[in-house]
């Protein structure tokens, strides 16, 4: 199978040009101008940008959370993540207490298995970590599994103490791993909660005020100081505060390799949201929770100076109608998460190019370049070069669409952008060479999406 895309602009997070782009197979073969050969396709893109697919490296498909399981699985999720213009995704394994790293992993290798419509990854979530499984971190990185996350966040749960923590960024130093961390003071976090429900304060709201920015800043400083002295590089997900950007900047003044992360939703969603009428502010209960719109302005700045390298989406979704409601009465019941794995790209090109916070070039790579850098997909994934593979997305810049939940492909009954207009829409998408959105509709199939093994940082 060849395709030649013509007469597009080729944007990449460095370059930007009209061309002409070969893919033969799986692989991008020639960039150029005024390409002509015979080819079994060839889609006009003029007037349309070239992207690199877009990279999602946090996304939660199928996944057991809070007495339930989040609403997409690897199939509807990542068709929606398709539709979206995202072409790859980490997803999160997850060892329980008392498993093997080995069993989590196969048990998420056969979720995504014949299910996953694009290319996908997987960090290593680890609750227990024994000497065993420190044996088996040095394994996984060898078979391509290279990021581990770790929570200081829901204690009982997933949350390892200070010193599990440090033994696993050390064991990092030595096989070239990278440690995400969930950067929330999970005990205090605990103590608020407890006292909050004994005071009778239920609703929604409530889950947002019982964890403050400052718990997040804690965490992350914390989180930052252990890589310190582990002397290991840190990648913060999910970063929501500017109180929790302050120490990521600070670190990286010193030199440090700090990196982060933040979401869609903490750019264009805030506290606010937590206010809207009876049940709906647990559309918003997201773990670290929505921030003050004020904060906005602070990480669009850090997204521009590179002080956040990412924008990854958290996706995962939760019903209102027969999961969040388990929440009714009991704010803590309420299964976090919230759906964006479909919306990222429109969203952050809306506003963040539209409005000039960001450039068209950093923008490609905080939604792709940069999360492949770090992740160990560069130069498979994450640019428009030859040899890469041929994971395209041709965009349209000008065009307007109105996301609903009536019209988005996410397995879930509300979405928390509902009614927004956004400018910059995905209009044909090619994973490793074969067309899976083509003019915005599914060609695609499931279990087309194979496994990425990632390289370790060396
Ligand atoms: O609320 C969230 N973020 N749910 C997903 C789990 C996590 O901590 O990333
Ligand atoms: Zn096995
Ligand atoms: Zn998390
Ligand atoms: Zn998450």
């Amino acid at each position: 199978m060849s395709l030649l895309i013509k007469n597009g602009t080729v944007v990449t997070a460095v370059d930007q040009y009209v061309g002409d782009v070969l893919i033969e197979g799986e692989r991008i073969a020639t960039i150029g101008s005024s390409l002509s050969m015979p080819v079994d396709r060839t889609i006009d893109a003029s007037g349309k940008l070239v992207l690199p697919g877009g990279i999602d490296v946090h996304t939660h498909l199928d996944m057991p959370f809070g007495g339930t399981t989040s609403a997409d699985d690897f199939e509807s999720g990542t068709i929606a993540a398709a539709f979206g213009g995202t072409t790859s995704i980490v997803d999160f394994a997850i060892q329980y207490k008392g498993q093997t790293l080995h069993h989590a992993w196969e048990t998420w290798m056969h979720k995504a298995e014949g299910k996953a419509a694009i290319d996908y990854g997987f960090h290593m979530i680890i609750t227990d970590l024994t000497d065993q499984v420190e044996l088996e971190m040095d394994a996984l990185v060898g078979q391509g599994v290279t990021s581990f996350k770790l929570f200081m966040a829901y204690p009982g749960v997933f949350m390892l103490d200070d010193a599990s923590i440090f033994k696993a960024l050390l064991r990092t130093g030595k096989n070239g791993g990278t440690i995400c961390m969930h950067a929330e003071n999970g005990g205090v976090i605990d103590v608020l909660v407890k006292k909050a429900l004994a005071e009778g304060k239920t609703a929604p709201k409530y889950h947002a005020l019982t964890r403050p920015v400052r718990a997040e800043a804690e965490a992350t400083h914390r989180a930052i100081a252990l890589a310190e002295m582990a002397d290991v590089p840190i990648y913060i997900v999910h970063l929501s505060a500017a109180e929790a950007l302050e120490m990521v900047t600070e670190a990286r003044d010193r030199g440090l390799p700090a990196y982060a992360e933040t979401c869609p939703q903490y750019l264009f969603l805030s506290d606010d949201n937590y206010e809207e009428p009876g049940f709906d502010g647990a559309k918003y209960v997201m773990s670290p929770p929505l921030r003050p719109a004020a904060t906005q302005d602070r990480l669009w700045r850090g997204l521009a100076f590179n002080d956040l390298q990412a924008i990854s989406t958290d996706h995962c979704p939760f019903c209102m109608k027969e999961q969040k409601s388990m929440g009714h009465g009991d704010f803590s019941k309420i299964p976090n998460g919230a759906p964006g794995i479909e919306t990222r790209m429109s969203l952050v090109y809306d506003g963040g190019v539209r409005t000039g916070r960001i450039s068209l070039n950093r923008f490609v790579e905080l939604t792709s370049t940069s999360p492949a850098k770090i992740f160990g997909l560069f130069p498979r994934k994450g640019t428009i070069a030859p040899g890469s593979d041929a994971d395209i997305v041709i965009f349209d810049p000008e065009k307007t669409t109105t996301l609903s939940v009536h019209s988005l492909h996410m397995k879930v009954d509300y979405n928390p952008y509902e009614g927004r207009q956004v400018t910059g829409v995905t209009e044909t998408v090619i994973s490793r060479g074969r067309v899976v959105i083509d003019n915005g509709r599914f060609v695609g199939r499931a279990g087309a999406g194979a496994f990425i093994k990632r390289s370790a940082r060396w």
